[in-house]
């Protein structure tokens, strides 16, 4: 049996004929950017994330820059965030001028908040979260070290749209939610595209100007800024791919308990707090000598991947940027991180097959499976 950790065409398959509709409705009114689509995407995303306003720019990573942006965020000024993320959590802060101060990371992989409080300094203006693996953060405790200290509080929700925490979409806890499109996430389309979300209506506006170059008109530019318009066939698809959302959410949810059932007892998992309903973006399992497995599972046709076998602080672009803080759960758990293969492309024999072949395996060869799970979940 071979089980293949994406097949993003068979997800792509049930969307053809709509797909292909959306591109004749855009040959015909000829609109490709920033079209009649992309307000409709807007406000439809907007209302799927009970936010008042959504702002489609041409990718996750942008998302992030101009939020921070519109945060005020200004060089000198430093942004707490986590080392455990797709590298573009940390960049996205340096490519706005910042400077990026690492905090560890708690038994859900996301920011711990203490390690955050004990991180701000005067010069911090903002904390930067991520949802790891569309795993909600502790929203309410960083939303509330954000109130206490004044800060700027960004969710990187790049894996993570349509999670909730206590019944409250993520990305609407602090000021700008960032969301990355790319095919790879939960709501993703043929191509990049993301979007911002937030309540500021002042804000949202100057993203609208910040994201078209500084326009705000056809001749006149307010201030410099990048081009960061999405096309309205992006939007089209998203649009169709939104409806849709809720379902796609529930069979990743159906998985992911599939997995935790049967591997209970012999792997750990990512705690997650007990208001929270993650998307399951990817579904990690925390394992020691995580490579043998990764290495067992191939033989027997399983596609694993790891996220993210560097830690951004040990990247080589992340060298002159300073470590005051502990890191050492990060380090840790880092080690440890293996990505099962989910997704529509799988049937429950295939996911019995994967949880088969890793019993299999902790069995045999890993019998400290039981004790690493006590000491980390
Ligand atoms: C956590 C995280 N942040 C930011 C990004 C950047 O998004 P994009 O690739 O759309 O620029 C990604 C995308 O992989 C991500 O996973």
């Amino acid at each position: 049996m071979r089980v293949p950790f994406v097949d993003l065409s068979l997800r792509f398959a049930t969307y053809r004929q709509a797909f292909h509709a959306a591109l004749d409705s855009i040959l015909d009114h000829g609109q490709c950017i920033l079209g009649p689509e992309v307000e409709q995407f807007e406000t439809a995303i907007a209302n799927f994330c009970s936010s008042r306003h959504a702002i489609a720019v041409a990718n996750g990573t942008d998302a992030l820059v101009l939020s921070l942006k519109a945060s005020g965020i200004e060089a000198g000024d430093e942004v707490i965030t986590t080392p455990m993320s797709y590298l573009a959590s940390t960049s996205s802060i340096v490519l706005a001028g910042a400077t990026p101060v690492f905090a560890d990371v708690g038994g859900d992989l996301n920011l711990d908040p203490d390690a955050v409080e004990a991180a701000i300094t005067p010069r911090t203006k903002a904390i930067l979260l991520v949802h790891l693996a569309g795993n909600p953060a502790q929203v309410d405790r960083l939303a509330d070290l954000a109130r206490r200290y004044r800060l700027s509080l960004l969710e990187d929700c790049a894996q993570a749209v349509g999670a909730t925490y206590e019944g409250q979409t993520v990305g609407t806890f602090g000021d700008f939610g960032a969301v990355s499109l790319h095919p790879l996430k939960n709501l993703g389309t043929l191509g990049d595209a993301g979007v911002i979300l937030t309540n500021h209506d002042g804000m949202a506006g100057w993203l609208r100007v910040a994201r078209n170059h500084g326009h705000s008109s056809r001749d006149q530019c307010e201030f410099w800024s990048i081009n960061s318009r999405l096309d309205s066939l992006h939007a089209a698809f998203l649009i169709e791919m939104l409806s849709d959302l809720p379902n796609f959410l529930v069979e990743r949810r159906k998985q992911a308990a599939r997995y935790q059932e049967g591997l209970a007892g012999w792997v750990g998992f990512p705690s997650v707090a007990a208001t929270a309903k993650p998307t399951f973006n990817m579904f990690m399992i925390l394992v020691e000598r995580r490579e043998d497995l990764q290495r067992h599972l191939y033989h027997h046709g399983i596609e694993t991947r790891i996220h993210y076998p560097l830690l951004i602080p040990n990247m080589k672009a992340a060298a002159g940027i300073r470590r005051p803080n502990s890191l050492k759960k990060a380090e840790s758990y880092s080690s440890s991180i293996l990505s099962l293969p989910m997704g529509i492309h799988l049937s429950n024999e295939q996911i019995d097959f994967t949880i088969e072949q890793i019993v299999e395996y902790c069995n045999k060869a890993n019998p400290k499976a039981e004790s690493f799970r006590m000491a980390h979940s």
